[in-house]
């Protein structure tokens, strides 16, 4: 599996964004990584449509959007308008996750479903045909610069055993808590795509890039 690199803007400097998204771009991000936050689903309210409009335009990369939102089904079609390229939605959050899948895929974007730390994997068992990357929750969601969940490890390996035993070449994308040693770590237990907010965006962002990407090689 290709092993890509996500930064997440949540991490970043609002006031100056475009040129941050730029800058971890240059250097190398494979993935932009959007955290959406409600304030319903999680305890914070982080950005929207308006800001992912806006942004677009800086970056060709893949714009991977995570709903930490109650029934994200609601706002599909605005996410898809002002330019998500991935949609993962949370299994916690859907009411009916095989529709709601199903409408991002009529869509033509790429489907995600993510689990927070206490969901078990068997949450998976009736999607996966509908699903092209699982995001395994390694803090639970709602706040960027956490600590890394360790129990995550074993839910990883245990999920790309079940993926490889059914031939499926399913991402495993690891989200929280994500820096030089914890990196390794997840990569070695099965996941391929890393996102990372604070070990991206605080201090000299295009070195932090290559760091981690050279980590990942
Ligand atoms: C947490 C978000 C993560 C977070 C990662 O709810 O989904 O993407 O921004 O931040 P770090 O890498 O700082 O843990
Ligand atoms: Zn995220």
């Amino acid at each position: 599996m290709e092993r890509l690199l996500a930064p997440s803007i949540l991490a970043a400097d609002f006031s100056v964004l475009g040129e941050q998204i730029r800058q971890a771009d240059e250097a190398g991000a494979d993935y932009i990584h959007i955290d959406v936050m409600d304030g319903m689903f999680v305890p914070s309210i982080s950005f929207g449509m308006p800001l992912i409009a806006s942004v677009r335009r800086e970056t060709k990369k893949l714009f991977d959007v995570h709903l930490m939102v109650q029934d994200p089904e609601r706002y599909l079609d605005d996410f898809a308008k002002c330019g998500a390229d991935s949609i993962t939605v949370h299994a916690e959050a859907c009411r009916h996750l095989d529709r709601t899948l199903h409408q991002i895929k009529e869509m033509g974007l790429r489907t995600g479903v993510a689990l927070n730390p206490a969901t078990p994997l068997c949450a998976l068992d009736y999607v996966l045909d509908k699903t092209d990357m699982i995001l395994i929750m390694t803090v639970n969601p709602g706040f960027g610069g956490q600590a890394f969940i360790e129990s995550s490890l074993d839910k990883i390996r245990t999920l790309r055993e079940r993926l490889d035993c059914s031939g499926r070449r399913t991402d495993i994308e690891v989200d929280g808590g994500m820096n030089a040693d914890t990196l390794p770590r997840v990569l070695k237990a099965g996941a391929n795509v890393i996102v990372a907010g604070s070990a991206v965006f605080r201090g000299d962002i295009a070195k932090n890039v290559r760091a981690l990407k050279e980590l990942m090689k």
